[in-house]
């Protein structure tokens, strides 16, 4: 592979949070040897404390406790603490919505929105420890729901608006929710995307739920159940703008967020209180290179980790202005996030390898009509960025002017894990570069054996971190089994990496059942189990397929019941029949009916084999414990035909 490397221009060094190699070295080379004073340091300098901690870190592997005995709270990290300085007026968050309408809320305002909307879950019975869901459009309101949840520590878990009713249901019914705020719905492309309809179907079999509280958005005509049912504007006319925020143990779980895993069922990844803070916020530093000058935005949306923590409480602990839009990059044209960022002089922006794509199919003519100058930082993150759309990120997008951080790390670890401090690690293209201080990576073979430079294996990291997750929502088991049991006593990420002999990571993807659709994960099994929910499906098998924007697609292979089916129709209603169960982010992009799945004698369906037949329409690996070979000859050239 040729190896490009790309420095930093001489001004951004000069002005960087961490400047030069030897800097990063030194900080990392700390963290190492000496991992509870660095991160002690850190912790009491960095983020504001009712009480200090007594312990750094406690280990009871696999559970991990950071800063016990310390009591803090998120939301008063966010925003209290800014309030005593130059930053109260100070712009908190710049939200555009799609139809271009805009709120530009200080740190101060922000505040008093924060503490009435605790009031307002107060006056609705909810204290410390109860639950709540969130699932609504990006709009202001998402952000301050989160924060006067943390204010009272109250968990939540946001549910991303793209999901369907039913899995919004389990969410619910999984945590356990006294509370679910939504709204009527949000824009998208134009089009009125309705949430309150969904959560009214989830709502059907949910005892727990006692409220709803709804957002006006889009005024769109809506069902509201007398007694269960509150609008937000109401609410909101009779509270105080004073709720001090609860001081909560370190370890109080902050929020939990569903992500799929390798069985039907998502699992909630859940995150605590001080060692998640303390992660973002430093990473905000080292890797995003805030400074108090900066409009920074990260594209993402809140309802995936990167809105969580580079939306919201990294940004926002920091002190930055953080830029929030609601719509789609080509509402009403191609140049919508150019035309922003144009507008708002924004500074660093954050996005995703997917998004890049979409952007460079469109053309150069749309980011070249506007005045990007005010960048001086680029990221990418959810999946490995291929080194043409890195190379056009950096040369249409930055002018060659800009470092670009690619940001390997995932909803469990909390915040980002390897990437370049960008005035201190040159950059190759594909390369996630170097670990953060405090994470110690390797790469291990089936044996558990590092593999050492320059060859593939698994992606493992030694020992945890502050932000790492502490266990899955009610079952601690599947936490232990699916995290450090693979590799006895380190964490598996369940990604196939390699490092170079400059010691640079350069990650290639999943090695279990996952697939990495738009940079959001999504595992084949849910997808099956969905499918053959349908009555006319006998059996599923679905794979992730090359695709050039979104990175995989999804491609299901089906075997029918007996019947006289109408395939091309049938294709369409499966596709409907997925975005439905799922979201309509899961719908396959490709239906294949066969007459038979490829099986091990023992019954179990290879994906490995389907995978090679949709990557490279033959089958090229070892067949030897495959029952019925004239399956794959009969897949494979099935394509041949297509
Ligand atoms: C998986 C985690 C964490 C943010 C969004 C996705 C892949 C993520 C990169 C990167 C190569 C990446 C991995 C990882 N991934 N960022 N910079 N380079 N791969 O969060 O849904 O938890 O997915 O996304 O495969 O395991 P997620």
């Amino acid at each position: 592979m040729s190896e490009k490397i790309y420095a930093a221009p001489a001004e951004f060094v000069t002005r960087a949070n961490v400047s030069g190699m030897e800097n990063y070295r030194a900080l990392w080379q700390q963290a190492a040897d000496r991992p509870e004073e660095f991160w002690g340091e850190l912790a009491e300098k960095e983020l504001d404390w009712f009480e200090k901690f007594s312990h750094v870190f406690e280990w009871d592997p696999p559970f991990a406790k950071w800063f016990a005995g310390g009591k803090i709270n998120v939301s008063h990290n966010c925003l209290d603490r800014h309030l005593t300085t130059a930053r109260k007026n100070k712009v908190a968050i710049l939200w555009e919505g799609e139809p271009g309408d805009q709120r530009m809320i200080s740190y101060q305002e922000l505040h008093r929105l924060v503490c009435r909307f605790a009031n307002v879950l107060k006056s609705l019975g909810l204290q410390t420890g109860d639950r709540a869901i969130v699932y609504m459009p990006m709009i202001p309101e998402l952000p301050v729901a989160m924060l006067a949840c943390a204010r009272l520590g109250v968990t939540f878990s946001v549910v991303f608006g793209g999901f369907s009713a039913e899995a919004l249901q389990a969410r619910i019914q999984d945590l356990g929710a006294k509370v679910v705020i939504t709204a009527d719905g949000g824009w998208r492309r134009a089009k009125e995307v309705r949430l309150k309809p969904a959560v009214d179907e989830a709502l059907s079999d949910c005892p727990t739920v006692q409220h709803v509280v709804v957002v006006k958005r889009t005024g769109s005509e809506i069902a509201m159940q007398p007694g269960r049912d509150l609008w937000w504007h109401d609410l909101d006319t009779n509270v105080s703008d004073d709720c001090p925020a609860v001081p909560l143990d370190s370890e109080h779980p902050l929020f939990v967020l569903y992500t799929s895993g390798t069985t039907g069922k998502p699992k909630g990844i859940l995150h605590t209180t001080a060692g998640y803070l303390l992660g973002n916020h430093m990473t905000m530093k080292w890797v995003f290179d805030i400074k108090e000058e900066d409009t920074y935005w990260c594209s993402a949306d809140i309802g995936w980790v990167t809105g969580h923590s580079y939306i919201v409480f990294g940004p926002l602990s920091v002190g930055t202005t953080t830029v929030m839009y609601e719509g789609s990059p080509d509402t009403p044209a191609y140049d919508r996030w150019w035309r922003m960022i144009e507008k708002y002089r924004i500074n660093v922006l954050y996005t995703s390898p997917t998004a890049i794509r979409a952007l460079i199919r469109q053309g150069d003519k749309w980011p070249e009509s506007h005045d990007l100058s005010s960048l001086r930082l680029l990221g990418s993150v959810g999946e490995p960025i291929n080194p043409a759309a890195w190379e056009w990120y950096h040369r249409v997008i930055g002018k060659g002017r800009c470092p670009i951080v690619d940001t390997w790390w995932q909803t469990e670890t909390g915040c980002i894990m390897i990437a370049p401090m960008p005035g201190a690690v040159p950059q190759k293209p594909g390369s996630a570069t170097l670990p953060m201080p405090g994470v110690i990576p390797d790469i291990i073979d089936l044996e558990g054996q590092p593999v050492g430079d320059d060859r593939e294996g698994f992606l493992i990291i030694r020992r945890p971190w502050p932000s790492i997750s502490r266990t899955l929502w009610g079952d601690p088991k599947r936490y232990a089994e699916q995290y450090w049991q693979r590799a006895p006593g380190v964490y598996f990420t369940g990604d196939a990496a390699r490092r170079d002999s400059d010691g640079y990571y350069w990650v290639l993807g999943r090695v279990d059942d996952v697939m990495n659709v738009s940079g959001h994960r999504l595992s084949t099994m849910e997808v099956e189990s969905a499918l053959v929910r349908h009555p006319a499906v006998a059996e599923a098998a679905v794979v992730g397929k090359p695709h050039e924007i979104t990175g995989q697609a999804v491609c299901a292979f089906v075997t029918l019941k007996q019947g006289d089916w109408n395939h091309e129709e049938l294709g369409r209603e499966l596709r409907q029949w997925v975005a439905e169960k799922i979201g309509a982010f899961a719908r396959p992009e490709e239906i294949r009916f066969s007459d038979g799945l490829p099986k091990t004698r023992s019954g179990k369906i290879m994906r490995r084999l389907l995978r090679e037949i949709v990557t490279s329409h033959t089958v090229t690996g070892d067949v030897t414990t495959l029952e019925d070979m004239n399956v794959v000859t009969k897949l494979a050239a099935q394509h041949d035909e297509d």
